[in-house]
């Protein structure tokens, strides 16, 4: 494996080619908007500066992971050569499905394509592939540069060398990888959602104010982060569409998206990217 490529430059896709190029992978990241490439490449620096700041890093080798990422506006050029291919855009089951299409066509056939989809269905992804055996699912978690866990989701048809060579990849990110089977929402979202959106209606219900419901779950239940500072850094807009896929697969009102949710999502309170969500965040 000499290089990594990236499609989709937010929050998750400039951290993973961030994890990417320290682990010494080539890598290159591709967006459609050239404002979301401008941004993560900031992003990144900025992060590698914070490295080398807090002494993680030197600036020798946070320059030269910088230098081993290439910020392109062209697909075909992102995936040329790539043994692994990681799509990170939005969660939606059919804009995945048709990017999919296009990188069966347009990545090297013995490529790997990974999702980092946070609850849609790797099995419906593949299906769209002609290589449905190198079709897996690679979940990162936010920030990707310090959180530790990747989970690797296997569909019914998802290769043993597959899931061999993703689950090496991602230790040599750093990362500890566990092995989860192709549910809806896996092993994290599945769990993490039903908190946030818990501690959503109880904000609703004007039990307690975020901060103090956040302050509950981290004094009291030692969480490093309560739920809804978390769901403000995940972006409400993802929390809002893994919420609604989970309850349409497993119609449990557990999962139904709370009005307070849904209406930050249409004022554009998307959380941390957009400056405000259920806190106040400086601009990016
Ligand atoms: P985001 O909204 O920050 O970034 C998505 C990016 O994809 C945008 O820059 C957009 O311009 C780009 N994009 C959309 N369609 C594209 C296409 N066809 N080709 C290339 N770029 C395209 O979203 P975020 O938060 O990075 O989420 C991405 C994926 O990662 C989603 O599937 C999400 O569920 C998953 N995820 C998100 C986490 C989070 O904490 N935000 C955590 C783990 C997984």
């Amino acid at each position: 494996m000499t290089k990594i490529s990236v499609i989709g430059s937010g929050t998750m896709g400039h951290g993973i080619a961030q994890v990417a190029a320290m682990a010494g992978y080539d890598v290159a990241i591709t967006d459609t908007t050239a404002a979301a490439l401008d941004r993560a490449q900031s992003n990144v620096a900025g992060n590698l500066a914070g490295a080398v700041e807090r002494g993680k890093a030197t600036q020798e080798v946070a320059d030269a992971a910088l230098a081993r990422i290439t910020f392109t506006g062209d697909r075909n050029a992102a995936v040329e050569n790539a043994q692994l291919v990681i799509e990170a855009i939005i969660e939606d089951i059919d804009v995945k499905r048709s990017l999919f299409a296009e990188l069966d066509s347009q990545a090297d056939p013995s490529a790997i394509l990974a999702s980092n989809t946070s609850s849609l269905s790797i099995g419906q992804i593949a299906e769209v592939t002609e290589r449905p055996d190198k079709v897996v699912g690679m979940h990162f978690f936010n920030p990707v540069h310090i959180m530790k866990l990747v989970e690797i989701v296997s569909h019914a048809d998802t290769s043993p060398e597959t899931l061999a060579t993703v689950r090496e990849v991602a230790e040599h990110m750093g990362k500890t990888a566990i092995s989860v089977k192709d549910t809806p929402g896996f092993a994290t979202s599945r769990l993490g959602v039903v908190l946030g959106l818990e501690a959503m209606r109880m904000v609703e219900q004007g039990v307690a104010s975020p901060e103090d419901i956040d302050k509950a779950m981290e004094l009291g239940y030692g969480h490093p982060m309560g739920p809804l500072r978390v769901s403000d850094l995940v972006g409400l807009d993802i929390r809002l569409a893994i919420a609604e896929h989970l309850f349409s697969e497993f119609h449990s009102t557990q999962y139904q998206p709370p009005q307070i949710l849904k209406d930050k999502v249409s004022s554009g309170e998307l959380g941390k990217k957009t400056g405000k969500g259920f806190y106040v965040w400086p601009k990016q």
